[in-house]
């Protein structure tokens, strides 16, 4: 297998970090009339997220959660390092399953990528949501992406050109039954063969009533579906992507 930075070619492919820490700042500040200071970015991979948190101010503080050492070592390596020493003393790492509870009390909570699919049992998602709300300091949210659409009930294949490489978001079928899915995560590196399944997941693709149900049950107040930056208003489209806020 050709050797690649996975990590920095998945970067570049789908994460926005230095965008997504204004944007979710914007909007908690719009739902809650104030700025959230404290984060936790669940399944934070390579916690590109938390590093630019900690560069919006002296306040910010965040901790990032997930399992995989490999990627908690690259975030470490390749992104905390760029920190000046007072902003790096404001990230905090853990290697943890998602669902253990615990750790400091956010305002904010980012899940993000689609990660919570990984759970694929009702109790399950709702136990992630349970402990997200016990987490969540009073007026905390739970922020979520979601996507959907005609285009993901069958195989599908999205391929989109970069400067020195091509990404190709592969996913291989669709159970109706189960409503889960494979999907990929494939690298052509420019001049180079292609890479496959350099990234796997096993997912259900929950649906936007199922996880606000979810999050009703879990003990959330409230829910609200942005499309496209307004709220409620939905388009069906082949393939489409969401957020949902929660607030506890
Ligand atoms: C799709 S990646 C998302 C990474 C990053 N949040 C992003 O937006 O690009 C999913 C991540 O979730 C982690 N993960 C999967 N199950 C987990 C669990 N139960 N607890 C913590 N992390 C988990 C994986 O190690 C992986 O880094």
């Amino acid at each position: 297998m050709a050797i690649i930075d996975k990590y920095a070619l998945y970067a570049k492919a789908v994460q926005t970090p230095a965008a997504d820490a204004r944007f979710f700042r914007h909007l908690y500040r719009d739902l809650r009339g104030r700025a959230p200071k404290r984060l936790r970015e669940d399944f934070c991979g390579t916690f590109g997220v938390c590093c630019e948190w900690v560069k919006l101010g002296p306040g910010q503080t965040a901790h990032g959660r997930d399992l995989s050492e490999e990627a908690l070592r690259y975030g470490r390596e390749r992104n905390l390092s760029k920190l000046t020493p007072g902003q790096r003393r404001r990230v905090a790492v853990t290697r943890q399953d998602v669902l253990e509870p615990g750790g400091p009390s956010p305002d904010l909570i980012l899940a993000q990528n689609f990660s919570y699919n990984v759970f694929t049992k009702r109790e399950a998602l709702k136990a992630y949501f349970v402990n997200c709300r016990k987490s969540l300091r009073r007026g905390g949210v739970l922020a979520l992406d979601i996507f959907g659409g005609a285009g993901t009930l069958k195989r599908n294949v999205e391929r989109t050109d970069n400067r020195n490489f091509v990404f190709y978001w592969e996913q291989s079928g669709f159970d109706p039954v189960t409503h889960e899915a494979s999907c990929a995560i494939h690298f052509k590196p420019k001049g180079r063969k292609k890479v496959k399944d350099v990234f796997t997941y096993r997912w259900r693709l929950w649906t936007i009533p199922e996880v606000r149900e979810l999050l009703a049950e879990a003990g959330f107040r409230t829910s609200h579906v942005y499309w496209e930056g307004l709220r409620g208003k939905a388009r069906l489209e082949r393939v489409w992507i969401a957020l949902i806020l929660a607030e506890k």
